[in-house]
C-alpha cells in the first residue's frame, strides 16, 4: 500500500492527470500517510500558484432564505432563527471599511432572500466596484438573466457549490432540486465570464470516498476556478441533526488531492474547518490551500449567520482580525497577496 501511494504521489508531482482510481486511493490513505500527501500538495501549490495567500472579506448581508436545504441552519423551515437583512448603507459602509483595511476581494453572501431584488444586488455591486476591489457574489440559484444583470454590473466571481456530486444524495438533501439544475447554474456562470467557485461538503450522511472522488472530477470537468470544501457540521435545528461531523483528516485529504488534481485552483482554508480545529487554517495552508475568507459582517448581526453551530467568530475588530490573519500567514512562511487574486486559469489571465 505505502509503495503504491508513493508511486501515485510521484506521478502527481509532475502530472495532474490522475485517474479516478488514483483519486480514490489518495482519499483512502491511512492517516499516518497524510503528511506525505500534504507535502506533495504543498510542493505542487508552491510551483503552480506560489506562496501568496488571497484574502477575501465576506459580507453576509441577509440570512433570510426561501430554500429548505436539509443541512443548513438558515433553511426557511428553521422558524426560530433570528433573521436580519443589512441595508444598502450598511453593506456599503462595511465594504468601504473592508477595502480600507486591505481586502482586495469582497464577497457578498446571502440566503436566497426573496425580498432582495436583483436590481438591489446589481446597484450595490456597481457601487462596491468603485472601491477598486474584485466582487464575488454568492446568492444562490438564479435565472440566466439575473446572473447576466449582475455580471454586467461588474461582479467578477460567483460562488455556488455543487455540495455533492452524487445526484441521489443531492436530491435528498436539497428537496425539490436536482444536481442537474445546480450544474446548469454553474455552466451559465462560466458562459457569462464569471470566475466560478464550486465546492462540496465533506462527511455528509451517505457519502464515501468514491463520491468524493467524483466531486473532484466534476469540479475539473466544469473548470471551476475555486473549490471551497469544508466538513459537514450537523445543525440541531435541521433534518440532518443526527448526522456525524465531517472528519478533519478527510477534509485535508480532499484539499491536498484537489491541489494535485487541479494545480491552478484557488483553494480556501474554509471557515468550517477552522471552526472545528483551532489550527484548521494552518493545516489547510500546509495541504495546498491558498485562500482565506475572513468574515467582515457587522458584529451586531454576525452571530446570526448560523449555517452550522460553532461557526468561527472573532472578538477582534476588522483591522485587528486582518492583522492577526496576516501574522498567521507569515508565520507559515507565506505572504498576503497584494493583487485581486483572480483565477489562475488561462481564460482569466488577461
Ligand atoms: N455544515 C457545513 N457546511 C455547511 N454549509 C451549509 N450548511 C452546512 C453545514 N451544516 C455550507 C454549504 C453552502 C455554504 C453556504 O455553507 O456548502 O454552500
Ligand atoms: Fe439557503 Fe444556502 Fe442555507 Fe440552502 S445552503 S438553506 S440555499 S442559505
Amino acid at each position: 500500500m505505502a509503495a503504491h501511494i508513493e508511486h501515485i504521489l510521484e506521478k502527481a508531482r509532475s502530472s495532474s492527470d490522475l485517474r479516478y482510481e488514483e483519486l480514490v486511493q489518495l482519499l483512502s490513505i491511512p492517516d499516518e500517510q497524510l503528511p506525505l500527501l500534504m507535502q506533495a500538495a504543498n510542493e505542487v501549490r508552491k510551483n503552480s500558484v506560489g506562496d501568496e495567500v488571497h484574502l477575501r472579506g465576506i459580507i453576509e448581508f441577509s440570512n433570510y432564505c426561501r430554500q429548505q436545504c436539509c443541512y443548513c441552519g438558515l433553511r426557511a423551515g428553521h422558524s426560530t432563527a433570528g433573521r436580519y437583512r443589512l441595508t444598502y448603507e450598511q453593506i456599503l459602509n462595511t465594504a468601504e471599511a473592508a477595502a480600507k483595511t486591505g481586502y482586495r476581494t469582497l464577497v457578498l453572501q446571502s440566503g436566497e432572500d426573496p425580498a432582495i431584488s436583483p436590481a438591489f444586488v446589481a446597484d450595490i455591486t456597481r457601487e462596491i466596484k468603485k472601491l477598486d476591489v474584485a466582487v464575488t457574489l454568492s446568492c444562490g440559484e438564479r435565472s440566466y438573466e439575473v446572473y447576466k444583470l449582475w455580471r454586467q454590473a461588474g461582479a467578477d466571481r460567483y460562488l455556488i457549490k455543487q455540495e455533492t456530486a452524487d445526484p441521489v444524495l443531492y436530491k435528498s438533501i436539497r428537496p425539490g432540486h436536482t444536481l442537474t439544475e445546480r450544474l446548469q447554474c454553474q455552466k451559465w456562470l462560466k458562459e457569462l465570464g464569471y470566475q466560478l467557485g464550486s465546492g462540496c461538503m465533506i462527511g455528509l450522511p451517505g457519502q464515501n470516498v468514491q463520491t468524493l472522488a467524483r466531486d473532484l472530477q466534476l469540479m475539473k470537468e466544469l473548470q471551476a476556478d475555486m473549490s471551497g470544501m469544508g466538513p459537514f457540521i450537523p445543525h440541531p435545528e435541521t433534518p440532518l441533526r443526527f448526522g456525524i461531523t465531517g472528519s478533519i483528516s478527510m477534509t485535508i485529504k480532499m484539499l491536498a488531492t484537489a491541489r494535485l488534481y487541479m494545480p491552478w485552483i484557488l483553494l480556501p482554508a474554509t471557515t468550517a474547518l477552522a471552526s472545528l480545529h483551532p489550527e484548521g487554517r494552518e493545516l489547510a495552508l500546509r495541504a495546498g490551500a491558498n485562500v482565506i475568507m475572513p468574515n467582515v459582517t457587522p458584529e451586531d448581526v454576525r452571530s446570526l449567520y448560523q449555517i452550522y453551530p460553532g461557526k468561527l467568530n472573532t472578538e477582534d475588530n476588522m483591522k485587528d482580525y486582518y492583522n492577526r490573519i496576516r501574522t498567521m500567514i507569515e508565520s507559515e512562511g507565506r505572504t498576503v497577496a497584494a493583487g485581486f487574486g483572480h483565477s489562475f486559469l488561462p481564460s482569466h489571465q488577461t
